[in-house]
């Protein structure tokens, strides 16, 4: 179909001016609030909200608990649904998947999402290798994190994607991108985990050449998230990998510099509370003098467990001046000593569903304890054939066989319930 140049003004204006009736501009109520959520930063938010249960894990929870025959298991199984945890957004489409399970979300919840899809993602690795190619930073900024043209109403897509692409314009229109997700939601409070692993690779994987490629969009992707992402009813916190990453202490000072001086280029937003630490790790919170403090290289971090790692990374970025609170992930830590490496991070295997989501920590710096990583969706694939294979999903310490990272795996799930510390 041909427009002529009058024509498109006038259907232009017109789309402008009044949005259809399938666009989601206006905030819907979320849950039984009736008024705005307003986080103040400067505090810790866990001490008044609950991290939410959200459907999707309970749902996935709920089927794995079908599959059980051992009733008094199947039980246990069924509770871990109850448990808060962080929601990923590991492609545009799944915000979708975000989005769906935010209208339930009590008053006296926090909603967990994690961002997770630079381009170039996982440059270390490849398990968990994303969507977006490196270059592909405008399509992050532009359908990921914000959407600021009027590309999805049906008139636009028609002109960008023409007839013969309806179909991808159609699927486009009805997707999201989080920024518009968390502002039809004011009456929402939202605590976000930035791009794992992304910065913390930028300070010890630079000399990889997929890292030194990926550098460039990983900064500036991820100061965009903080300044697009700057609303009232979210806080954020970055990740900062663990102790037996940024602990070193030849890596304390540079990482925390990393995060600050991002931070910084962001315009040192309100909302950013701090750092996110041992996300879909193993780390203990606070086992003395910690599980790997007899190996030979011990002397050169001094952040042996997760604690003092919040407390030393905590003063760094303090130094650095970025705010300098942290969430640790606690989700499938419950069971220590499994692991040959300190660095072995794929489906560990022997692995227990550790300590449920608190702010009572115990630290000052630590605002809570959450479930960062689902626990039961794989860390990455064992199928040495796939694409996505990673050589730590075939270590002997890892569990095999699993599945491509982020998909369910029934058996992983079952070990992590009858490892659980403390039980379900
Ligand atoms: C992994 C996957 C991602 C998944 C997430 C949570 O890192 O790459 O797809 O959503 O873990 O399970």
């Amino acid at each position: 179909m041909k427009f002529t140049h009058s024509a498109l003004l006038a259907l232009a204006a017109s789309a402008m001016a009044a949005p259809s009736a399938t666009t989601k501009e206006q905030p819907r109520q979320a849950g039984a609030c009736s008024s705005a959520v307003s986080l103040d930063a400067k505090t810790n938010v866990f001490k008044k909200y609950t991290l939410h249960p959200n459907d999707f894990y309970r749902s996935e929870v709920d089927a794995a608990a079908e599959q059980i025959s051992d009733s008094s298991l199947a039980a246990a199984a069924k509770k871990v649904g109850d448990v808060g945890s962080f929601l990923w957004m590991d492609t545009i489409e799944n915000i979708g998947r975000a989005e769906k399970n935010i209208a339930d979300v009590p008053c006296d919840h926090i909603m967990g999402l994690v961002v997770y899809d630079l381009p170039g993602r996982d440059c270390a690795a490849k398990a968990s290798n994303g969507e977006l190619k490196v270059g592909e930073i405008s399509k992050y900024k532009s359908e990921y994190i914000d959407r600021k043209y009027f590309l999805y109403t049906p008139f636009l897509s028609l002109i960008r994607y023409g007839g013969k692409k309806g179909k991808k314009a159609d699927k486009r229109k009805n997707q999201t991108a989080i920024v518009k997700m968390l502002k039809a939601h004011p009456n929402t409070a939202f605590a976000l985990i930035i791009e794992p692993d992304s910065l913390p690779n930028l300070v010890t994987n630079a000399d990889l050449q997929t890292c030194k490629d990926s550098a460039a969009g990983y900064r500036d992707g991820v100061a965009y998230a903080f300044k697009q992402l700057n609303l009232p009813n979210v806080v954020m916190y970055v990740d900062a990998g663990h102790g037996g990453w940024l602990g070193w202490d030849a890596n304390l000072k540079p990482g925390a510099q990393e995060l600050a001086k991002v931070y910084k280029n962001a315009g040192s937003p309100s909302q950013v509370r701090g750092f996110a630490t041992n996300i879909a790790g193993w780390n203990s919170w606070d086992e003395s003098p910690g599980e790997f403090s007899t190996a030979s290289d011990a002397k050169y971090n001094s952040c042996q467990n997760e604690k003092t790692y919040v407390e030393k990374f905590g003063a760094a970025l303090k130094s650095a001046g970025m705010p300098n609170h942290a969430i640790v992930d606690t989700g499938r830590n419950g069971v220590t000593g499994l692991r040959k490496e300190w660095g072995d991070w794929c489906n560990v295997n022997g692995a227990g569903f550790g300590v449920r989501p608190t702010a009572d920590t115990g630290l000052e710096l630590a605002d809570a304890f959450v479930w960062g990583k689902p626990g039961g969706e794989s860390d990455g694939t064992s199928d040495t054939s796939a694409t996505r294979y990673d050589s730590f999903c075939g270590k002997d310490d890892a569990f095999k066989p699993s599945p491509e990272a982020g998909t369910w795996n029934q058996a992983y799930f079952e070990m992590l319930l009858k490892n659980a510390v403390p039980s379900f």
